[in-house]
C-alpha cells in the first residue's frame, strides 16, 4: 500500500488535499494524471451503461435537494453509525469498529448490546481512556441555505446520488418515453461525515458515486427480481474486467439482513482484497419499491408507471448497482501495480487497460538536438489530435521509458537521428517492452489499431 501511495503522490495521481495548510482529515486531490484517470473511468462507465444501452438514460442532479427527500428516504432516521466518545479527549469512534479491532463481530448488535460488551470486556479508546455508551450519529453533512441560519434553513449534502433518480423518476419517464424495465444513471459527488476514515482513498468524506436505479415491474415471484439481480451481477463482473480490476481479488458477499441498509431486501457486496484487507468495493441491492413508495406518500405526487399494453398501473421495483469512483481507482491501482526484474533492475509498471491510461502515447526525442526536437514536436502535435499525448526530453531514454511505465503509458515513440533520414520512429510497447520501427506517415493508424 505504501508503494502505491508513494507512486500516486510522486507521479501526480493523488496527493493530500489542502497540504500547504497541514491537510484536511482524509481529503485527497487528484493531480494531472489522477484527474485524467478518473475522467477516463467515468467516461467509460457512462459509455458502457448509458450511451451503449437502449434501456438506460442519464441525469445530472443537484447535490443539495429538498430536505423532505431525506425524511422520506429514511436517511434522517436510519443513515447512522453507532459512536462512542473517549471520555478524556472527546474524540469519537465507531463502536462496531472498536469491537471488530478486539476481534468481536458486532454485526447485528443493538446499541445496548455493544455498550454491554464494551463495558464487560473493558474496551478502551485507542488512547487508553474510558468510553461513553454508544449513541447513533447521523452521517449526513448539514449546512444552511439562504441568508438565515436557523433550523428551517438546514439542508444536507446528499449521502448518495440515488435519491435524485427516484424524485426525478416521473419527469425522466415522461421525457425519455422509456418502458419498464429501464434505468436511470448518474455520476456525482456524495458526502458522508464518516467517523473512521483512513486507508488512503478507501473511506472518504467527499467522494463520487456511479449509480444506476434499474426499474422493473413488481415481481410476481422471487425469481422475477432475481433474474434482473443476477443480470446486474454479471454486468458488474464485466465492468471489473473492462477496467482491469483483478477478478482473483474479488469476493461476492451476500449481506445478512441485520447488516443491510433499511431499504434493501437483498444486497451483494462486491468485496476486494485491498492490501489492508478484504472490504467493500461496490454494492448491488434490491431496493424493492421502498423509495418510490416513500416519495409518492410524502410528496403526494404519483410515481406510478402505466403499462400501455396491459393498462396496469404500479410503482416499479428497483435493482441498484452502486459503484464508488475512488474505490474503483484504488482497486485498479492495486490490480495494475507490478514490479519486474529487468537486467538486474526493478521495473515498476502500471499495467492499466489502454482505455483508461492517462496518456496513450509519449513522444521521446533521443536527444535535445534542435532538428530532433522539431520533428518530435511535429509528431506530438499530430498525434495529440487523436490521443492524449505526453512529451518528454529530459534524462536518458531508459529513465524516460521507466517513467512512462510507472504511469501506465501503453506506447512510447522514440525519435532518433535515423528518423530524420528514413522518416521512421521506434514504437515501444509498455507490457512486452518490444520495439518496432514504424513509418511516421503510418504512426497514427498503427497506434489507433493497437489502442482500439
Ligand atoms: N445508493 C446506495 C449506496 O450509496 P453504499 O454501499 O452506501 O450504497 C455505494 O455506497 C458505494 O459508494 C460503495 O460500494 C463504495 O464504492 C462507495 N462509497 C460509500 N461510502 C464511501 C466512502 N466513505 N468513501 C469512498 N467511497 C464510498
Amino acid at each position: 500500500m505504501n508503494k502505491i501511495i508513494a507512486l500516486a503522490k510522486n507521479r501526480g495521481f493523488i496527493f493530500p488535499g489542502s497540504d500547504i495548510y497541514g491537510g484536511l482529515a482524509n481529503s485527497y486531490d487528484f493531480g494531472p494524471l489522477g484527474s485524467e484517470l478518473k475522467k477516463n473511468i467515468k467516461d467509460l462507465w457512462w459509455k458502457t451503461f448509458v450511451r451503449d444501452r437502449k434501456d438506460i438514460v442519464g441525469i445530472d442532479a443537484n447535490i443539495i435537494m429538498n430536505p423532505k427527500i431525506w425524511e422520506a428516504s429514511g436517511h434522517i432516521d436510519s443513515f447512522t453509525d453507532p459512536l462512542v466518545e473517549d471520555k478524556k479527549t472527546h474524540v469519537r469512534y465507531r463502536a462496531d469498529h472498536l469491537l471488530e479491532d478486539a476481534e468481536i463481530n458486532a454485526s447485528g448488535m443493538t446499541l445496548e448490546e455493544m455498550g454491554k460488551i464494551i463495558g464487560k470486556k473493558g474496551i478502551k479508546s485507542p488512547d487508553g481512556n474510558e468510553l461513553t455508551t454508544p449513541k447513533q450519529f447521523n452521517l449526513m453533512f448539514k449546512t444552511f441555505m439562504g441568508p438565515v441560519e436557523d433550523k428551517d434553513s438546514i439542508v444536507h449534502l446528499r449521502p448518495e446520488t440515488a435519491q435524485a433518480m427516484f424524485v426525478d423518476f416521473a419527469e425522466v419517464l415522461r421525457t425519455s418515453r422509456k418502458s419498464i424495465p429501464f434505468g436511470i444513471a448518474q455520476i456525482g459527488k456524495a458526502f458522508r461525515n464518516e467517523i473512521t476514515t483512513g486507508n488512503f482513498i478507501f473511506r472518504l468524506r467527499e467522494f463520487e458515486q456511479m449509480e444506476i436505479e434499474y426499474f422493473i415491474a413488481p415481481p410476481k415471484s422471487k425469481k422475477d427480481w432475481e433474474k434482473h439481480f443476477n443480470n446486474w451481477l454479471e454486468e458488474i463482473r464485466k465492468w471489473l474486467d473492462l477496467v482491469g480490476i483483478d477478478r482473483k481479488l474479488i469476493k461476492e458477499v451476500d449481506v445478512p439482513e441485520s447488516e443491510r441498509a433499511h431499504y434493501s431486501e437483498r444486497t451483494v457486496d462486491i468485496e476486494f482484497e485491498y492490501p489492508f484487507g478484504q472490504k467493500e468495493l461496490y454494492g448491488l441491492a434490491y431496493r424493492t419499491n421502498y423509495d418510490l413508495s416513500q416519495h409518492e406518500k410524502s410528496s403526494g405526487k404519483s410515481l406510478k408507471y402505466k403499462d400501455l399494453e396491459s393498462g396496469e398501473e404500479y410503482i416499479p421495483h428497483v435493482i441498484e448497482p452502486s459503484m464508488g469512483v475512488e474505490r474503483t481507482i484504488l482497486a485498479i491501482l492495486v490490480s495494475s501495480y507490478k514490479e519486474e526484474k529487468v537486467k538486474g533492475e526493478t521495473r515498476v509498471v502500471l499495467a492499466l487497460p489502454k482505455t483508461i491510461a492517462p496518456f496513450k502515447v509519449a513522444v521521446l526525442p533521443l536527444s535535445k538536438k534542435e532538428e530532433l526536437q522539431k520533428l518530435s514536436e511535429d509528431i506530438r502535435a499530430d498525434l495529440s489530435k487523436s490521443f492524449v499525448t505526453d512529451y518528454d526530453e529530459t534524462q536518458s531514454i531508459g529513465k524516460r521509458y521507466r517513467r512512462q511505465d510507472e504511469i501506465g503509458t501503453p506506447f512510447c515513440v522514440t525519435v532518433d537521428f535515423d528518423s530524420l533520414e528514413d522518416k521512421m520512429v521506434t514504437v515501444r510497447d509498455r507490457d512486452s517492452m518490444k520495439q518496432e520501427r514504424v513509418a511516421i506517415d503510418e504512426l497514427e493508424s498503427y497506434l489507433k489499431e493497437k489502442l482500439s
